[in-house]
């Protein structure tokens, strides 16, 4: 049997709360998490449901107004400079707008450089650094020296995401959250932009938090998938139970509303003119 995976992030009662009065939005209810080592976590929800929000407040972006984050069994702790930056080297994400991701200034040699510095190979020969990173390039079919003199507001949506996988795969994070990593492109790249992220899961063995709306890729990629609504989670479980045999109305509304391409069209009720 294989041996029991353990828990790498978990939330308990984690809570955030935007505004006052009656300009107060409950963006996370008491979210309580448990993610294990390795495994693809989905959380889907409709526009709104939380979903960014409680991605920020697991890698440290935003606050949490209540609540308390565990990070390998230990209370997370990055109230310092130095300790947030030793957390990054852990987690890391994707996000839906990939032009915001990057410092505009800032070269694509010099993007993927920095990653290679946060791992601590700062101090390697130019040339080993050049190695690295066309091979995390050429993993995701991009070409480095094609790249190097660029920006990345040079590059089109796909590409850029392209990078954005490029630097996850010489970063080598433990948890990797990846928020609608997908959105900005068509559906060939999206397939191929997921296999890219899976086989880098395999790979490295990384811990996936995949955030979307759709949850059919949900269904698609992810072990355990958890449904949100208006800041709380209403359904969680292996993707077949809960996709399978959805018990929430939310869930079953979210299954609804994908395309049934596999399903054929039934025309038996159509009543022709005679
Ligand atoms: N900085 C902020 N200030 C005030 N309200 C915010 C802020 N960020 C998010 N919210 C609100 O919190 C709620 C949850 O937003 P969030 O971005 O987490 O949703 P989401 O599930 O990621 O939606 P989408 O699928 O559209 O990305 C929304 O009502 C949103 O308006
Ligand atoms: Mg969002």
């Amino acid at each position: 049997m294989a041996a029991e995976k353990s828990v790498i992030l978990s939330t308990k009662g984690l809570t955030k709360v935007f505004g006052f009065g009656r300009n107060k939005t409950l963006a996370v209810d008491q979210v309580d998490i448990d993610i294990y080592e390795g495994e693809v976590v989905s959380i889907v929800g409709e526009s709104g449901s939380g979903k960014t929000t409680l991605a920020k407040m697991l890698l440290g972006l935003l606050k949490p107004t209540e609540g308390d984050i565990y990070f390998q069994g230990q209370l997370r702790d990055i109230r310092s400079r130095k300790k947030k930056k030793e957390y990054w080297k852990n987690i890391q994400a994707i996000f839906q707008d990939p032009y915001s991701s990057y410092n505009t200034f800032q070269k694509i040699d010099a993007v993927l450089l920095d990653c290679i510095r946060m791992r601590g190979n700062g101090k390697l020969p130019y040339e080993k650094k050049v190695e690295l990173m066309t091979e995390a390039c050429s993993f995701v079919n991009l070409k480095f020296d094609e790249l190097t003199n660029k920006y990345p507001f040079e590059l089109s949506g796909g590409q850029m995401q392209r990078l954005m996988i490029a630097r996850i795969f010489l970063l080598k994070p433990k948890i990797l959250v990846a928020d609608e990593p997908t959105s900005m492109i068509d559906a060939c790249s999206r397939a191929t932009i997921l296999d890219f992220l899976m086989q880098l899961r395999n790979e490295v063995g990384m811990t996936v938090i995949f955030i979307t709306h759709d949850i059919g890729l949900a269904y698609y990629v992810s072990d355990t998938v958890h449904i949100m609504e208006r800041g709380k989670f209403v359904e969680s479980g292996t993707a077949d139970q809960v996709i399978l045999e959805p018990k929430d109305f939310c869930t079953q509304r979210l299954i609804s509303d994908v395309p049934k391409i596999h399903e054929e069209w039934d025309l038996s009720t159509i009543e022709y003119p005679s």
